[in-house]
């Protein structure tokens, strides 16, 4: 038999989603696992934005729609980036796409050529270097340290850029780290974007889910110069509990919105047409539930970080929003339990699953051996139950 594209090696499956499988697995042989691994929000989707589904449904809107999206939910993106970030976007230049994450790749479609350097800061979400290499492209991944707040400053990006770069991949507020950018930060690294001729990929899915004084800023706020080199990532399904719904969006200059476009027309067509009327419903309707699921994230947000503090060896940076704790934990590596030794955060994360029940998702998955990344998008009552099991595990190792 004649082999696969070789492209398709070099590229490995989402570990996150492997954990959660093995996770989903345990409970299945009736283990009591306590999952730290999710990636979404616990809570249900709000009522009114169900209902909104439902009248698609019994309304016969079920038939294709234009495959960029309809006009409808374009036009509510545009009135959200105008309230929210202050960005007047017209319809042309909005691509609705199946999830954050297929907006990504019809980026990564359109941008990169074989050869093309990626600048992807570390800690990264898991797919950003997959997708790069779909392409062909080289992920090019910047380390960035604990003291900066896991930030990629200015002067590291100017150091990183070469001939063949082609852009820079910003999450803020990150997926695993939680730590989130200020628009004084922005603007140091939209001068360096700007003066390198580079395009920047702005994934802002966890906007909505910032805590204390953290103030979110999409880095296309910046001005026209940085404006016409952004590509503004965004969605409903960590904001409105929606992640089944697999809606997601860009924002860009209408040329590069027009070839993704064109490339997803070619791909996936339209997203769902059911879930793009529960969309609009999310961000035309109330509020009040993700205003009701950050107070909640934010009180289990301070108990993970001071209980985790608390621990002998483990130290954790309290972040300013998303769903996730990332401590770093490389204090323990090089103890035993038995005769399992532990040098890795996957040793770590596979003692924790197997010995402790407690599925935690390892660092190295982002780029960080030295840490682990928790979810706290799980009940109170899971949170304080997982965290006693981590503590003996922890205290199990010598
Ligand atoms: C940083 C980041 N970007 C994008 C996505 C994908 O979002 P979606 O479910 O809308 O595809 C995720 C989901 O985990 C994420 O954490």
């Amino acid at each position: 038999m004649k082999p696969l594209a070789t492209r398709v090696g070099s590229v490995k499956p989402s570990m996150t989603l492997a954990i959660s499988a093995q996770a989903k697995q345990l409970r299945a042989d009736g283990v009591d696992v306590v999952g730290f691994g999710a990636g979404e929000p616990d809570f249900d989707t709000p009522q009114n934005i169900k209902d909104a589904a439902v009248r698609a449904i019994e309304s016969g809107f079920t038939k294709y729609t234009p495959a960029s999206g309809t006009m409808e939910l374009k036009q509510a993106v545009c009135v959200k980036m105008k309230q929210d970030n202050g960005l007047a976007y017209e319809p042309s230049q909005i691509l609705i796409s199946c999830g954050a994450k297929h907006s990504l790749y019809n980026i990564a479609q359109v941008l990169f050529d074989r050869g093309d350097e990626v600048l992807i800061p570390a800690p990264y979400w898991v797919s950003y270097p997959d997708q790069a290499l779909l392409q062909e492209a080289v992920p090019k991944i910047v380390e960035t340290r604990e003291e900066d707040n896991f930030r990629l400053t200015a002067d590291v990006l100017g150091r990183h850029v070469t001939a063949r770069t082609k852009a820079l991949i910003l999450n803020s507020p990150s997926n695993p780290t939680g730590c989130g950018y200020s628009l004084d930060e922005l603007r140091e690294l939209a001068e360096v974007i700007v003066a390198q001729d580079l395009y920047v990929i702005s994934d802002e899915i966890y906007e909505k889910l910032v805590y204390g004084s953290f103030e979110f800023h999409s880095i296309a706020e910046i001005g026209d110069a940085i404006r016409k080199r952004t590509l503004v990532v965004n969605g409903v399904s960590k904001s409105h509990s929606m992640t089944g719904w697999r809606i997601g969006w860009t924002a860009g200059p209408e040329n590069i919105i027009k070839a993704m476009s064109t490339v997803q027309s070619q791909s996936t067509s339209n997203p769902t047409s059911i879930s793009q009327k529960a969309a609009e419903e999310a961000l035309t309707g109330p509020q009040d539930a993700v205003a009701m699921m950050v107070r909640e994230f934010d009180k289990r947000r301070a108990h993970i970080v001071e209980r985790l503090n608390a621990m002998e060896g483990i130290s954790c940076l309290t972040p300013q929003g998303a769903f996730y704790v990332f401590p770093r934990v490389d204090a323990l590596y090089g103890k035993k339990h038995g005769d399992r030794m532990i040098n890795s955060s996957l040793d770590l994360a596979d003692y924790l699953l197997k010995e402790a029940s407690v599925a935690v998702v390892p660092g190295v998955a982002f780029g960080a051996d030295a840490y682990i990344r928790l979810s706290y998008a799980t009940s109170m009552e899971t949170i304080k139950k997982g965290l006693s099991r981590l503590e003996k595990a922890f205290s199990g190792l010598s």
